[in-house]
């Protein structure tokens, strides 16, 4: 294993999820650095993330972290909640000096904190997520009148990941979680899982305007340009070439890839669990 940093200014930045999620996360990272080249690992073999026990999340993120390390990057985003809530700790102490490691929680958490007006703040996310709590520990820690109602909307990911969006089913599930009473006070809504902004459409269409619906996709991308500029680390390269691994080829998972980056893409299967 390696101990020394390799990476430079112009190196890549490393993205990961279980799926597609992290896409709507590298998505907007391109566009708001798209001198930037991204490498982007799908677990599609262990997906969904949200019913694995910490544990095993926690090696599948630090495995995956050093392939992102083998590969150079000088910036490691963690584009899913639930390695975020359960892998962030022991990714950072494992990485160290060798890369700057970005997680999807704590930039929306900071972004809710400068919001007054979010009191009443709902989380919807895995199994997994919602189990760990962080959004509200990690809210309530800094303003403890914030009230962070939660709710696990475990169907979700995996319909999205299978392609089951702005149909009527995926409008069936998605009002049958929404109208739980345990969200019924809400002024705004966190959706914690980076394959949610897929359908954000459907969500908004639900609330219709009444409350603001927030999701990681931006503000992490934010959060990514800040950290490299902060560091000098803002690469000039001019067309950057992204590349796209998975641990197990799925066709969703490659169509998905093609929407969000517009056809040009070759998908590649690695094996790192050997
Ligand atoms: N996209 C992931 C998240 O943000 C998880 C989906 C899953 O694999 O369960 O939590």
């Amino acid at each position: 294993m390696k101990n020394k940093s390799n990476f430079t200014a112009n190196g890549p930045i490393g993205i990961f999820d279980s799926g597609i999620g992290g896409l709507t996360v590298a998505n907007a990272i391109s566009k708001v650095l798209p001198n930037e080249k991204l490498i982007y690992f799908g677990d599609t073999a262990h997906l969904p993330y949200g019913e694995k026990s910490a544990d095993s999340i926690k090696y599948y993120c630090m495995r995956i972290s050093q392939f992102m390390l083998e590969h150079n990057c000088k910036t490691i985003v963690i584009a899913c909640n639930t390695a975020s809530s359960m892998g962030y700790e022991v990714v950072k102490d494992f990485v160290g000096k060798r890369a700057h490691v970005i997680n999807v929680i704590d930039p929306v958490v900071a972004h809710v904190l400068k919001n007054k007006n979010m009191k009443s703040i709902g989380v919807i996310g895995t199994k997994g997520t919602i189990r760990s709590g962080i959004y509200e520990k990690k809210i309530k820690q800094l303003d403890a009148k914030r009230q962070v109602p939660s709710l696990a909307t475990p169907l979700l990911a995996s319909m999205i990941e299978e392609g089951f969006f702005n149909n009527k089913i995926s409008r069936t599930i998605i009002n049958a979680y929404l109208n739980s009473r345990k969200l019924n006070k809400i002024d705004s809504l966190i959706l914690a899982c980076t394959h949610y902004p897929l359908i954000k459409p459907e969500v908004e269409e639900f609330y219709k305007g009444k409350i603001t619906i927030l999701d990681s996709a931006g503000i992490v991308a934010t959060e990514v340009a800040s950290v490299l500029s902060k560091n000098k680390l803002l690469s000039k390269s001019k067309s950057p070439k992204h590349q796209f691994f998975v641990s197990d080829y799925t066709d969703s998972f490659e169509q998905s890839t093609k929407f969000f980056f517009k056809g040009k893409i070759k998908l590649q299967e690695a094996d790192i669990w050997k």
